[in-house]
């Protein structure tokens, strides 16, 4: 009897032990570390005290994502706030993001998509300090946005494959292997890449002739695996160049379009148009494109610290989110692939907050 009572009470002992390590773990786990917890895991909730900024205090939004200016009626898609499922997303605070980045450069390079999230951020750094002046002008390819006070740069260098296309006699060839135009990126302090909505451009807008891989030149190849070609020259251009004590690499991850109802359970939509509110839940019927899988099994391979702004699930609830026909040509054209801003891109520029 008194045996029994004794080893009772050791494995009282070792389960009470057991639940104070359970209990430890879990205040771990609910720590709001970015490096901790998974981010871009998690659903759009409706919030009043969204959107972030106001469009009209925002003056240089550009009229391709300007929705509310060019007549988009409904506007509770600019009231979802993004809520990862095991972590708190901190609300971006423009002015602390300008102290923590005071005397610092951030560049977006890419194609459209990074002009979006670019804008997005001039928006919410200028909305956070209306007063504070800035300048905004273009050399060459690149736009600066510039906080003089805070001696803060926000540029965008338009770059839409990364690797070079270069004017030859036979034509313009698309170089897989050749990253010249990265003499623009020496010197900033973060970066932001993007590249692949171009990558299937074919026919009149697809702004090249020939493709060069090695030694060789073609006239067209695997559009897919040209893409991870290229994303391997950036890679490397990464790992040669870049001094992680002083610069922050990102790559923005593919941004996802809306062209197609069944993906959503909604076989009648075939478009984005008139969609009012996202898709429920934290998972997207439709899948991941292709595009998600190259990237990362290509990110895998860097040595140096890139961090995947992983946006692409929570970017495909959003099918409320593109202009559609209150885009740059209006009923003429049917935006699905940009955001309206206000929308999405805050979100991403919200993570981003987060993560630095
Ligand atoms: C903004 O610029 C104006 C004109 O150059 C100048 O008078 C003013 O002092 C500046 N404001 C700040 C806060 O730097
Ligand atoms: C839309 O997606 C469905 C499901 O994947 C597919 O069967 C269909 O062919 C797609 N429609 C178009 C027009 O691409």
């Amino acid at each position: 009897m008194g045996e029994r009572v004794q080893r009772c009470f050791s494995c009282r002992l070792l389960f009470f032990f057991f639940l104070l390590g359970l209990a430890l773990k879990v205040r771990g786990d609910e720590g709001s570390d970015s490096k901790q917890c998974d981010l871009f895991t998690g659903t759009w909730m409706m919030d009043e005290s969204y959107p972030l900024y106001q469009p009209a205090t925002c003056p240089f939004i550009e009229r391709e994502f300007r929705c509310l200016g060019n007549g988009r009626p409904d506007l509770i898609y600019t009231h979802y706030r993004w809520h990862p499922l095991a972590c708190n997303l901190l609300r971006f605070d423009g002015r602390d993001f300008l102290e923590k980045m005071r005397g610092k450069s951030i560049m977006f390079v890419g194609d459209s998509l990074s002009r979006n999230q670019w804008q997005s951020l001039t928006c919410l750094l200028h909305s956070a300090v209306p007063n504070s002046n800035y300048t905004l002008v273009r050399v060459g390819d690149v736009s600066i946005f510039t906080l003089t006070e805070y001696k803060v740069k926000v540029m965008l260098d338009r770059n839409v494959y990364l690797v070079d296309v270069v004017k030859e006699n036979i034509g313009r060839v698309l170089k897989l292997d050749s990253i010249e135009g990265s003499k623009l990126w020496r010197g900033v302090d973060m970066l932001i890449f993007n590249t692949w909505h171009w990558w299937s451009r074919r026919g009149p807008t697809q702004p090249w002739d020939y493709i060069q891989v090695g030694g060789k030149i073609l006239k067209d190849m695997d559009r897919m695996k040209a893409f991870e070609e290229a994303l391997r020259t950036w890679g490397a251009w990464v790992d040669a160049n870049v001094d992680p004590t002083k610069v922050k690499v990102f790559f923005q991850g593919i941004s996802p379009s809306h062209y197609n109802g069944s993906l959503w359970n909604e076989p009648s939509a075939r478009s984005c148009v008139r969609q009012k509110t996202p898709v429920a839940g934290t998972t997207y019927p439709g899948g991941l494109p292709a595009a998600v899988a190259v990237l990362k099994s290509v990110l895998s391979t860097i040595k140096k610290p890139v961090t995947l702004l992983d946006i692409t699930t929570l970017s495909l609830l959003r099918k409320d989110g593109h202009p559609s026909i209150y885009g740059l040509t209006g009923a003429a054209g049917m935006d699905c692939s940009h955001w309206c801003l206000p929308g999405v891109p805050d979100a991403w520029n919200e993570i981003l907050y987060n993560i630095i």
